[in-house]
């Protein structure tokens, strides 16, 4: 009888909640704007000569390289970051290895760690102190058999961010380790750990299209390390990983500086609008460096997220993260759609408090 391995048979299977998503989405942490018009300028231009080619992604990974400041063979573009981690995985996991991650975070890192059949060793960040990185937890949890460690910076779901120096001590800590710091958010950050990658053999950074840039549904991300490691990376990746239409708009992405630090500067402008919001209300929530908050409303969490659609607005509830219990999390966009967002936000939570029972857990300062 065909059967498939025993790591991909006890995998849960994973879907992400996309489907009747009518209304703003401040749902999945997109751009909700659009992309820069000079993509959508060059979409436009694109003729069927070219799309009847196999992709060559060269000469792009060239451009992106010098964009980062790196050269050609330490960048590897890849079909979103979710391809990166997966290759990731591939290269330096198997069975009998462990890999390391902080929850609650990114849920692709468990499942592509799980499909190779290594153990995941999960650390928990605690909600009460503020989902500060548990770096000593981390640092004791660092044994021999360990090959990979995961770290978004910042962390979905919730927006907090890790200190250098604390990535320093695990980089050291871990030498046979891949440490991967996924740094799909760091527009809305603006550190970054890649000057670090020529001291690192053992560093990976991870940069996507999908959220600045408004290019989720093309599928582009970026990994970076040092040519070697990246030589071997190279290896796992199909040469036609990225395809021609995202090829050839990321050109167009990431000479259009203006739009994204346009857009950055509104999510970020949101941000703090919505932080100070949430604070007046005495809703609890974690300061954030990313283009979300994370808040928690309590038993009434689904309540609050049907009250939001109702007025047209999806939000992801997140309460079933490990430390999340009752909290939601929602993407900022757009001055226009934050105006929106905190219209709804007090209207929703009088909506909840209005019904039988305590509507929000005890108020506390943020986090
Ligand atoms: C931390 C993190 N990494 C990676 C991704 C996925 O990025 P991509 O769309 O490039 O696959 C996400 C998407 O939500 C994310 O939150």
């Amino acid at each position: 009888m065909l059967k498939a391995r025993e790591a991909v048979r006890s995998l849960k299977e994973y879907h992400p909640p996309l489907s009747g998503r009518a209304g703003l989405r401040l749902d999945f942490n997109e751009n909700v704007s659009g992309c820069s018009p000079r993509v959508l300028a060059k979409l436009r231009r694109l003729v069927p000569d070219r799309l009847a080619r196999y992709p060559e992604r060269q000469s792009v990974e060239h451009a992106v390289a010098e964009f980062l400041n790196l050269s050609a063979e330490q960048v590897l573009l890849t079909n979103g970051v979710d391809e990166g981690i997966h290759l990731l995985c591939g290269t330096y996991l198997q069975q009998g290895d462990e890999a390391i991650i902080v929850v609650p975070t990114f849920g692709m890192y468990e499942v592509f760690v799980q499909q190779t059949g290594a153990c995941l060793v999960a650390v928990a960040a605690d909600p009460e102190c503020g989902f500060v990185f548990p770096t000593a937890s981390l640092l004791a949890a660092i044994n021999q058999k360990t090959r990979l460690i995961a770290i978004a910076n910042p962390n979905n779901p919730t927006g907090r961010v890790v200190d250098q120096d604390d990535l320093l001590r695990v980089l050291k800590a871990a030498p046979a380790a891949a440490v991967l710091v996924d740094e799909a958010y760091y527009d809305f950050y603006g550190e970054t750990c890649l000057p670090l990658l020529e001291q690192f053999p053992n560093l990976f950074v991870a940069r996507t299209f999908s959220k600045a840039y408004g290019l989720a549904g093309l599928r582009v991300g970026i990994l970076a390390s040092q040519a070697a490691a990246m030589k071997q990376l190279r290896k796992m990746a199909s040469p036609y990983n990225v395809n021609v239409v995202a090829l050839a708009c990321l050109e167009s992405a990431i000479a259009d500086s203006d739009y994204v630090s346009g857009y950055v500067r509104e999510v970020r402008a949101g941000r703090s609008l919505v932080q100070k919001e949430l604070q007046r209300l005495h809703v609890p929530f974690w300061h954030s460096q990313a283009n979300f908050v994370l808040l928690r409303i309590g038993d009434k969490c689904l309540d609050f997220v049907r009250a939001m659609r109702a007025r047209g607005i999806l939000v992801r509830d997140r309460s079933s993260d490990p430390g999340c219990a009752g909290c939601v999390r929602i993407t900022i966009g757009t001055a226009a759609h934050t105006a929106m967002l905190l219209k709804a936000l007090p209207e929703c939570l009088q909506e909840l408090s209005s019904c039988s029972g305590p509507a929000l857990p005890p108020a506390k300062a943020a986090m």
